[in-house]
């Protein structure tokens, strides 16, 4: 037995290695540094998936055939589907996704590399009470989310520093989502049902949905000077600090810094970056001091969440772009299961009252 399966080893994979001693992160052999910058979307999605998915479009029709896809979501979802738009982001996108049928070909394939794309644009737009833009298949996804979020053609920087961030976290071992996607896997209910339950583990604060509160924090702390205050505060309340802490890096997640650098390449706000900084230095200096057997370093979410808000996405949004990055990762574990694995199904241990013996 072992508490949140700490430790417990459920998968061999040739997808990912994370190595939480050393901050290395490698996918399909190449290391987070060989990636991140150099690496669009779609090679992201055709490496991750290589061998997987045999009839998947080769490289060079790849983002063709991703384009045909955001369209025919677009027509065939967006401009069909009702969902309220009191629903948050993350649930429009969820409810959207469960409206393709499932199954385990190259369209469905295609469909959920799409769908995060075409649903998080639409679902921003109908919220602020805007009309859906239709995709341009012509583009890459990473050039046309950001079209389709505002109407204008994205800057090749923006682009770049979007794709820099879907490949950053495109897969990460069997971190709780792709878990969750590997169990429905196993029952081989169908990649749209494994992706939906890699949506819902994603959303919860402890893991995908840290980066919106990253950015509550920083408007409330305002000025660097205000930081160690309203940090201790938080602590004191019995709050976890957003963007810090990792179940398996003991040092600082390597996906920080390729962010970080995204960021600097974009040229996005200083003084917000500074902030930022700032907030860093002191949150990880009173987490040392407060939890000294606990090793606490800046994970993934903290520079996340500067970067979607530097491209232009809402707080509430930027587990929906999480999304987008780790269907990648969730299809390939998907589909190693299927291939390899057997059904997941582990053991409790019953603590609860047994039957009164019959007299
Ligand atoms: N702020 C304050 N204290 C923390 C934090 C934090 N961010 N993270 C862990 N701790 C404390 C815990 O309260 C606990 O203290 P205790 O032993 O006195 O009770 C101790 O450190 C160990 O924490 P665990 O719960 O064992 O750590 P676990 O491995 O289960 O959790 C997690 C990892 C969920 C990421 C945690 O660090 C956390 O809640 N961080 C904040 C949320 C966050 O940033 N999530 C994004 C993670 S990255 C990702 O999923 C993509």
């Amino acid at each position: 037995m072992s508490d949140g399966l700490e430790d417990v080893v459920a998968a061999h994979t040739v997808l990912s290695e994370v190595d939480g001693a050393a901050g290395r992160l490698v996918m399909r052999g190449h290391s987070l540094y060989e990636l991140a910058g150099h690496t669009s979307f779609e090679e992201m999605a055709a490496l991750m998936l290589d061998g997987f998915v045999p009839d998947l479009p080769a490289m060079k029709d790849l983002a063709a055939a991703l384009g045909a896809a955001r369209q025919e979501l677009f027509e065939t979802v967006v401009q069909k589907a009702v969902v309220p738009v009191t629903h948050g982001p993350v649930e429009m996108i969820r409810a959207m996704t469960a409206l393709i049928p499932d199954g385990e070909d190259a369209g469905t394939v295609l469909r959920l590399l799409a769908a995060p794309a075409v649903f998080t644009a639409a679902s921003l737009r109908l919220r602020q009470g805007l009309a859906p833009i239709a995709p341009d298949s012509s583009l890459s996804q990473a050039a046309d989310t950001l079209r389709m979020l505002t109407g204008k053609a994205p800057t090749k920087q923006q682009a770049a520093a979007l794709d820099t961030y879907l490949v950053t976290v495109a897969d990460h071992g069997l971190n709780a989502s792709t878990f969750a996607s590997r169990v429905v896997a196993s029952t081989r209910a169908g990649l749209v049902s494994a992706v939906l339950a890699g949506i819902g583990a994603l959303k919860g604060p402890l893991h995908g949905g840290a980066p919106g509160p990253v950015i509550e924090m920083l408007d409330a702390i305002g000025a660097p000077g205000n930081a160690r205050s309203w940090l201790e505060n938080a602590l004191d309340r019995g709050d976890r600090l957003m963007g810090f802490g990792h179940r398996i890096y003991r040092v600082r997640d390597p996906r920080a810094d390729a962010l970080k650098g995204a960021i600097r390449r974009l040229g996005a706000d200083s003084g917000r970056l500074a902030l930022a900084e700032a907030v860093e230095q002191a949150a990880l200096a009173i987490l040392r001091e407060r939890k000294p057997n606990r090793t606490l370093e800046t994970n993934v979410e903290f520079y996340t969440a500067l970067l979607l808000e530097a491209l232009g996405f809402t707080p509430d949004s930027f587990t929906c772009v999480f999304a987008l990055g780790r269907t990648t990762g969730w299809l390939a574990h998907a589909k190693e299961q299927i291939a390899g694995g057997r059904l997941i199904r582990p053991q409790s241990v019953y603590v609860g009252p047994q039957p009164r013996q019959a007299a």
